[in-house]
């Protein structure tokens, strides 16, 4: 993260940390040795899904070619075995987030449902007609539209506490829209769109004194930044594991204990239950009332070997180095005539978004594609930011710890390209 907004720090001037191996870490993931239309990949495109190294892979194969079997079921050694694995995954992530219990962690498909999970559970059972919900102005449709569905279905309101023109939410106003009415602040820990880092301990903090819980959306921080939940002092935290090197379709949502414990189920079936008769069912214990159905197993250990992968490269490694990439990334690109960054907060993950004069978000992205450079352009499931910086879409290019400043220097050369097309 820069911690110097536009002035770049001492810190990050001093080139590439000589600990940091990238091009060693780089043979980790098979995918980065691609070629694409005869060019060597480029891949920035982290912040919508995020490359898998060998480990990973190959733990998922294991299970699936050695182990494959039901968890909390069988009685046969494959299902223990299988019960045994995935259960130490929970314990994994537990330690990763610093969790106090492992039963506060509960798996869910990942960032989204976590989300609707609390909207749903949580959200029914404690807000009600005319309370209200606290948001930013840049958040992912993932924390916009449940909780505007459980509005809706509630007759609760929600309030957007406002950013600056630097992408940055506004304290005061955050601090303002905390009413006696306020029952629930969800945020993200770090925007998709933007890149900004938001001063969630603040905002945690804020909260508390009124009693107020809080949801953090880190889908956009864990692959980026050491993430405590204890030391946050959150309520709720939710993360997808695909954007953290692990696979698609499994995610976590962590919840204090005594929270989880008065909430009802979000989804009846197996393995949800103690007891079931016509009569009546009795819920099973934490984290399992909220696990339905047979869970994504081979997700759960792959999430898993991720996290240990990502404590072997080390965060504040990955942290140090991804500032300095960004610092390359903004300093470069600032510099090509014609190019906006849009989010340019303090504080920032490694996240560039930005807009060329005269040429649509999409045909850069198509430009650059030639070139063998992944970027994602659109709205980033992020249309109000696109509203509040009054452009349709964005270009963004979002960088991973296995990224080189010579791939940013690809992605520059691509940029000059696409303004001799078409400026
Ligand atoms: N939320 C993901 C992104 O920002 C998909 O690209």
């Amino acid at each position: 993260m820069i911690r110097a907004g536009g002035a770049m720090t001492a810190r990050s001037r001093g080139g590439r940390s000589p600990a940091f191996e990238v091009e060693r870490i780089r043979q980790d993931f098979p995918v980065l040795g691609e070629k694409i239309r005869g060019k060597p990949l480029v891949y920035l495109d982290n912040a919508a899904t995020s490359q898998k190294p060998h480990v990973v892979i190959d733990t998922i194969r294991q299970f699936l070619s050695t182990y494959n079997s039901n968890v909390h079921r069988g009685v046969h050694q494959l299902s223990e075995r299988a019960t045994e694995a995935y259960e130490q995954a929970r314990t994994r992530v537990q330690g990763f987030i610093n969790a106090a219990e492992s039963r506060e962690i509960i798996f869910v498909r990942g960032t989204t449902e976590a989300i609707n999970l609390v909207a749903q559970s949580y959200g029914r059972t404690h807000i009600g007609t005319g309370d209200e919900i606290v948001i930013s102005a840049m958040e992912h449709h993932s924390n916009i539209v449940p909780w505007q569905i459980l509005c809706e279905q509630t007759g609760a309101v929600l309030r957007v506490v406002p950013i600056n023109d630097d992408g940055e939410m506004l304290l005061d106003e955050y601090v303002t829209l905390l009413t006696p009415r306020t029952r629930l602040v969800a945020v993200a820990h770090v925007s998709n769109a933007l890149g900004t880092i938001n001063p969630v301990r603040e905002v945690i903090r804020l909260a508390r004194r009124q009693g107020v819980p809080v949801l953090v959306d880190g889908a956009q921080a864990v692959p980026h930044l050491k993430v405590d939940v204890r030391e946050l002092d959150c309520d709720f935290y939710a993360f997808s594991g695909h954007k953290v090197f692990g696979p698609t379709g499994i995610g976590v949502l962590y919840g204090r204990a005594r929270l989880l414990e008065a909430m009802p189920p979000y989804q009846g079936g197996g393995d949800m239950i103690k007891s079931v008769t016509f009569a009546k069912t009795v819920y099973n214990d934490l984290p399992f009332k909220f696990e339905a159905g047979t869970p994504h197993i081979g997700g759960v250990i792959g999430l898993g070997a991720a996290l240990d992968y990502l404590d072997g490269v080390g965060l504040d490694r990955v942290t140090a180095y991804e500032d300095e990439l960004l610092v390359h990334a903004t300093e470069a690109l600032s510099a090509i005539p014609g190019v906006r960054i849009i989010g340019t907060a303090k504080e920032k993950a490694s996240v560039v978004s930005f807009v060329v004069d005269g040429v649509h978000a999409h045909d850069i992205g198509t430009v650059l594609d030639h070139e063998g450079i992944a970027i994602r352009a659109g709205h980033h499931c992020a249309m109000p930011v696109m509203q509040r910086f009054g452009v349709p879409a964005t270009a963004r290019a979002s960088l991973a710890f296995y990224n080189t400043r010579e791939e940013v220097d690809a992605l520059v050369r691509g940029i000059h390209k696409v303004i001799e097309m078409f400026v």
